[in-house]
């Protein structure tokens, strides 16, 4: 049997095991579910000893445990470095799933599950990849390290630390990544390009402890009114980020590469119907591709305080918080982001409350050239695992151990993505589909393949 029936052979194999991955609510958010993240770094440790990797290891952080394997038997064959994540997102608000977040099921054509696109789904193609890998040749063509991580979903907090002391370990010719998502529906792609996240949470403190309305409102400040004013102010009126200093940085698109992005095979239409507001809002002067891959942003994430609960409670709040962040772009810089955010800040808080601006995560952007021969073997495999030519992609999305391994190592980073732009993740009926899934598989061990036969 050759790798393309092996793969077709096993349907009901692949889906199973992908199942039992997606069943562990790891989430990496939350503290109840500690004992699911450390299940799963069980259950991927098991597979990547079950698909033949050795000196397979849990390797506790700070936080949530990686997980190392390797298989170093190829001399003189490339050394390649897998990762991706175990972790995923709060399945919350748990009511808007059609069907439970954590059981997994087929209707039409998709699988949906928390995890099902990011990243447990695409982590499992590369499994089932190496496993056909092995079971039709018996070994693999190339040197593999594999890590996989449980905390890419709250900002790889700890993964800057392992890099830093586990170098020799990383070190590669090559990082490969599944965990972007494909231009559109038969569109297989390579993604080039990342944005940076930093992400903040500010806290407004007025009177002492919550105040009757009535009583005292009209004479004390109101921390939710003032911090509405201050994010009012955070964009001007063409969607530009109203911050002094903000775009200085910001590399400029080159002409032959705004041509490319304006020629690639997507629809603003279909866009719009995935995104469902009745109008979009974006930066003046850039195409929507651009402005999602291109421009940085500034978005509210989250806001509360006060009384949201059943009925009336009339209270002038004692405190207001919001969680907001910064997408970035070369050659825009995460620590002096941070300040120029910071320091604008405070210079718009009124005098009549306290604040605190925390950073909770920073990362920088990620751009690179697609020179290496290793993309063109990664074009041609997708090429064969989805019967279409791939297209090179920005995305907007970010992915700190991307930077963190081309800052340390400059390597070339290979970003396979599977999802698809309404894959729905990190909202309520993720999936991912299920063409793209076993497509994926195809391509992906046809890329391991590839690779072995470089010269
Ligand atoms: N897989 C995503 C990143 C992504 C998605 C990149 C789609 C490109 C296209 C990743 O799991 C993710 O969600 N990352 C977070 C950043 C993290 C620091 C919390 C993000 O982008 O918000
Ligand atoms: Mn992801
Ligand atoms: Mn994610």
């Amino acid at each position: 049997m050759n790798l393309t029936e092996y793969i077709d052979s096993k349907h009901d194999e692949h889906l199973n095991e992908l199942y039992e991955f997606l069943r562990i609510p790891s989430v990496s958010a939350q503290s109840e579910h500690k004992p699911d993240i450390e299940l799963a770094a069980k259950w991927v440790a098991e597979k990547l000893k079950a698909v033949g990797l050795e000196n397979v290891e849990i390797l506790p952080t700070k936080m949530h445990p990686l997980v190392y394997g390797e298989s170093l038997r190829a001399p003189g064959k490339p050394t390649i470095l897998f990762y991706g994540h175990y972790d995923v997102q709060p399945a919350e608000p748990l009511d808007l799933w059609t069907t439970p977040a954590f059981e997994p099921t087929i209707r039409g054509g998709n699988l949906f599950a928390r995890g099902s696109a990011d990243d447990k789904g695409q982590v499992h193609i590369h499994m089932r990849a190496l496993d056909a890998i092995m079971k039709t040749a018996g070994k693999l063509p190339i040197n593999l390290k594999v890590m996989i991580e449980g905390e890419e979903e709250v900002g790889s907090v700890s993964l800057w630390d392992f890099v830093t002391k586990n170098k020799a370990r990383l070190k590669a010719d090559a990082l490969v990544v599944s965990d972007t998502g494909m231009l559109a529906a038969g569109v297989p792609s390579i993604t080039y390009a990342l944005r940076g996240l930093n992400y903040y949470q500010i806290e407004v403190t007025g009177a002492a402890q919550d105040l009757h309305s009535g009583i005292f409102g009209g004479a004390v400040p109101n921390p939710i009114t003032i911090l509405c004013e201050l994010f009012a102010k955070l964009h001007d009126k063409d969607s530009r980020v109203a911050i002094p200093g903000f775009y200085d940085d910001v590399e400029k698109l080159s002409k032959a590469e705004r041509k490319a992005l304006q020629s690639l095979p997507w629809r603003a239409n279909e866009f719009k119907k995935t995104v469902g507001a009745p109008g979009l809002s974006g930066e003046k002067g850039f195409t929507i591709i651009e402005q999602l891959g291109a421009r940085p942003t500034l978005e509210l994430n989250g806001i509360w305080g006060g009384y949201t609960g059943e009925g009336a409670k009339t209270v002038i709040p004692s405190k207001a918080y919001a969680k907001f962040s910064t997408r970035l772009v070369p050659n825009q810089d995460s620590d002096k982001i941070t300040r120029l955010v910071k320091k604008h800040i405070a210079k718009l808080m009124p005098k009549t409350v306290k604040f605190k601006v925390d950073l909770l995560s920073s990362g920088n952007p990620w751009a690179a050239p697609y020179t290496h021969p290793f993309f063109e073997v990664a074009h041609h495999a997708l090429e064969k695992g989805f019967g279409k030519r791939a297209v090179f992609i920005r995305e907007g999305g970010s992915i700190p151990f991307v930077t963190q391994m081309h800052d340390t190592f400059k390597v070339p980073c290979i970003l396979l993505g599977f999802g698809l732009p309404d894959e729905n993740a990190h909202a309520p009926d993720e999936h991912i589909s299920l063409e793209n899934y076993f497509g994926g598989i195809k391509a992906v061990a046809q890329f391991y393949e590839g690779l072995g036969n470089l010269k």
